[in-house]
This record gives structure tokens, sequence and C-alpha cells, in this order.
């Protein structure tokens, strides 16, 4: 069947705790969607890993598992699009298909003293003006050195050309079209190359005196193209025959599908963590409040759009982590349910530095804390408090990115998992003092991936489609009196320095 007459496009969400498969059709609506959790291994304090070839098996099955439930098959099939939890960090053979090392997840905080080396006297903004990025463990580069100084052989093998480096997007690509025995595609798109510390904003390109710096051999890194574009075909496997033709880290891809395409509009997506992105147009942004800059995203050879972002490591996961490390909730939904018994968070403040804080403060070392503390204080207060933290910062990267910009947010679209909460979204309106705007599709990620295929096979004809496809479900107004708002603030805000005393 010619492309233009296919039916539908097929998204692969890879995030941080599942990997999920959604089949759209071209209204923008979900078809049918499968998912599946993958382990989290923390083999020490502050570390964090994934099996790259578990998530591998998970994708080929959750893409089966969609357009089973969706009674389709390869044919149908227009375009794949892949989004990815980013900075996530894998190396692999080319030759054998092995990963070197299990992946090293974004949260992880292992490669700090690295980090520290590569600042030296320059501090950690060294490389901000080429790469929009503070060194910090967040990233993807210093990972990559981490594997290369601490796996025996890597570092031979790495520069016998034989190793590879490539985010979750690349791993996948790689793996669908054909991996070591079928010519597997090694490329990345520009989103996720703008979380690696590696790549020159401007150029595009890879920054190789910044790789150097780093002992990252150039041979390891994948070609870096557009995030709208046919990379490759997939190989014998359950899309066969479908040209993957997206690719736009998870934050990127929301951006895009909640229609935030011109300058000055933004999202905020609550998931494992939150991430807020500024549209800035063609224009490289650079903040003085602690956002990073990164490449919003880039439609085939039109110019790169950029952003503003403000990323928050510990959100959504703090209600995991209610769950599996206090057992105070048996779903994460349960969460809301607890907060209700409550009617405020009875002067508790969790702060949840579990991964050092992010944006604003870019401090690796601070840990995390529930503060405020009496006898009085219940497991109702401690799930308030939980969401109440989710709030707070968003508030933080708000207030930083309205600085930056010098021109106020007015309304805020919100999407991902925790927007359904709508305790969460009225407190959310309430400590920003702006309306919080929910969409209809809340999948805005997988749809992003699904445009930007879509568009580069002619599947959809042109972003003026995003935005009609674009529509509210809900909006929420600030209800709460401003002099209480602020004095909650103020509280969090004394709550956050005890994270950052913490250390010496
Ligand atoms: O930068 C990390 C981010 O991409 C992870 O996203 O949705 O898995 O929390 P998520």
């Amino acid at each position: 069947m010619p492309t233009e007459q296919r039916s539908h496009v097929v998204a692969i969400d890879q995030g941080t705790t599942s990997t999920r498969a959604m089949v759209f059709d071209r209204s923008g609506r979900v078809v049918a969607v499968d998912q599946l959790e993958h382990r989290q291994i923390f083999p020490r304090a502050g570390w964090v890993e994934h099996d790259p070839v578990e998530i591998w098996e998970n994708t080929r099955v959750v893409v089966g598992g969609a357009l089973a439930k969706a009674n389709l098959n390869a044919t149908h099939v227009a375009a794949v699009g892949i989004t990815n939890q980013r900075e996530t960090t894998v190396v692999w053979d080319r030759t054998t298909g092995e990963p070197a090392y299990n992946a090293i997840v974004w949260q992880d905080t292992r490669t700090q003293a690295i980090c520290d080396a590569l600042a030296g006297d320059e501090g950690p903004e060294r490389f901000a003006d080429r790469t929009g990025l503070p060194l910090a463990t967040y990233f993807a580069g210093p990972k990559v050195r981490w594997i290369l100084d601490n796996v025996e052989w890597a570092r031979e093998r790495a520069e016998a050309g034989d190793l590879v480096f490539g985010t979750i997007d690349t791993w996948l690509l790689w793996n669908l079209t054909g991996g070591a025995t079928d010519g597997g595609v090694h490329v990345t798109d520009v989103t996720n190359a703008s979380r690696t510390l590696l790549m020159d904003l401007r150029t595009l390109s890879w920054a190789e005196d910044v790789a150097a710096e780093m002992g990252i051999p150039l041979s390891m890194l994948p070609e870096i193209r557009s995030s709208s574009e046919a990379y490759g075909t997939c190989q014998p496997g359950i899309l066969i025959g479908v040209p993957v033709a997206g690719i736009l880290g998870d934050q990127h891809a929301a951006t895009f599908g909640q229609a935030c395409l011109e300058a000055g509009t933004a999202k905020n997506t609550y998931g494992t963590g939150n991430f807020m992105l500024l549209n800035t147009g063609e224009e490289i942004v650079r903040s003085r409040n602690g956002l990073i800059t990164t490449v919003c995203y880039q439609l085939g050879d039109a110019k790169p759009v950029y952003a503003l972002e403000g990323s928050i490591a510990v959100t959504g996961s703090l209600i995991q982590w209610l769950r599996d490390n206090l057992g105070i909730i048996d779903s994460a939904k349960d969460v809301e349910a607890l907060a209700a018994t409550v009617d405020d968070n009875g002067g508790a403040y969790f702060v949840p530095a579990f991964s050092g804080l992010f944006a604003p403060y870019w401090r690796p070392d601070a840990r995390g804390a529930l503060v405020g503390l009496t006898r009085f204080v219940n497991k109702g207060h401690v799930a308030r408090a939980a969401l109440e933290a989710t709030a707070f910062q968003t508030r933080e990267v708000l207030d930083a990115m309205n600085a930056d910009s010098g021109v106020p947010l007015t309304e805020l679209r919100v999407d991902g998992g925790m927007v359904v909460n709508e305790t969460l979204m009225q407190f959310q309106a309430d400590i920003l003092g702006v309306d919080v705007v929910r969409p209809e599709v809340i999948e805005t990620t997988a749809l992003g991936a699904a445009y930007a295929a879509g568009l580069a096979v002619g599947y959809w004809s042109s972003p003026d489609e995003i935005r009609a496809n674009w529509g509210e479900d809900k909006r929420w107004s600030p209800q709460m009196p401003v002099e209480e708002r602020e004095r909650l603030f103020r509280t969090w805000k004394k709550a956050v320095q005890r994270t950052l005393d913490w250390v010496d």
C-alpha cells in the first residue's frame, strides 16, 4: 500500500519506568495502547540502571500488542516515531549488539567526580555556551566516560571502533533497522543529541573539542539528524518495511504534541520528573536563572526551533517511592484519596532531592528532606506534602522562566500521568497564580512522536493539522488568596534550604 494511503501511525514511547506503543489515527486520536514496565536497578545509593536488552524486548512486545489490539498489521502503518527518556546512556558492541554495561539512567549521580574534574577552575558552566548545559550528572556525556573508565576493555574496544554510544532512541532505532546482523542505522536526532553535553547548539554537530576533553572517541557517536525524516526501514519483525521517520526526546515530543509551535508557548509534563519547556523559536536564549537551553525540535530541512527548559528530577517518582519504599499506598493513583483525608499539609514539607536538585539549583549534593514534622502529622499529610512538592518545584521553574523571558506566562498547558489528579491540578493553579490547562489528549508525548513521523512521510501535511487537532479538556483557575500562596511558597523555600545545607 502506498504510504499516504496507510491508515495509522505508531509511536514508541520508551519512558523511565515503562515502554508503551500507541497507534494513532489521522485525527490524532489514540486507537490502541500497550505498555510494559521494566526493572529499575539500584546497585548502590545514587546509582540507577536499566537493562537495555529488556527495554528492546519490551518494545517489540508492546508494538505487537498495540497493533493486535487495533486489529492492524505492518501494512497499515505509514510510519513509526520514537520518543524516549532522555540522557539515559547505552554503550554497545556494533558487531554483536551486546551492551557493554547496563543503561545508566538520567537520574544516576555516579558521575559527580567526573563532572567536578571537567569543571575544574572554570566551574560547571564551562561548556554551557557551546552546549546549553551545565556540567551535571544528569547528562549523557559523563556517563559514557564512566563506562569507558570502569568497564574492562571498554576503552580499548571503543578506540578500535567496536563500541558505540546511543541514547535510548538510538538503541531502539539501531535494533529496529537491523542491529548487528542487518546493518542497523546508528543515528540520533537533534533533541536527544542536545542532552549529551557533546553537541554544539549552533551548528547541531558534535563539539569535537568537548568530546576530546571528555575522553570520548568520535567514532562512538551516532550521526545527528533532524527530528522528522526517514532514518531507515524496520527489518523483519513486527513492523517490517515501515519507515522510522520521527525521533524526539520525550519532553520535546510533548511540546510538539501540545502544539506549542510558536515562540512564547510552554508546556509542563508530569511524569517521573517534571519538565517545563518554553518554545523560544529560532533564537537560542541563555538562562540567567538556572534553566537549560535545548533544541525543541527540527522538522527535516527547516531551521531548528529552540527551547528553555526547567527540569525537575523527582515528582511522579516520589509517589512511586511512597508506594514502594514506604508502603503507605498500594498503587500510585491512591495518593489522591490518601491526601484527601486531610485538609492541608499539617505543616509538613517534602523536598524530594533524591538525585540532588536540578533546576533552578543544579546541586547534585542536595539530599531529600521531610521537614516541619510534629506528632500531629500522619500519612495523609505526607501524601499531601508529596503532591504539593510537585507544585512547588514547578513554581520555582515557572518563576525562573518568567524572569528569563521577561514575558510572564499567562497559562500553562499540562500533560503526563499526574494531570488526572484533580487535587494536584487545583493546587498547581493556586501556587502558580495562572490557569492550568489540560488538553483532550494527555498522551502528548507519544502524539508528538507520531506527528513527527507522520509529517515526514506525508501522512499529515503540515503542523497546522497539529494545531487543529489540539483541544482543551479542562482548566483550573487560581482560587487561593495571594497572601496564603506566598506564605506557603516561602515555607517551601525554607525547606529547600535544609536540603542544600545537608552536605558540607
Ligand atoms: O530527562 C529525563 C526525561 O526525559 C524523563 O522523562 O517521562 O520518563 O519522566 P519521564
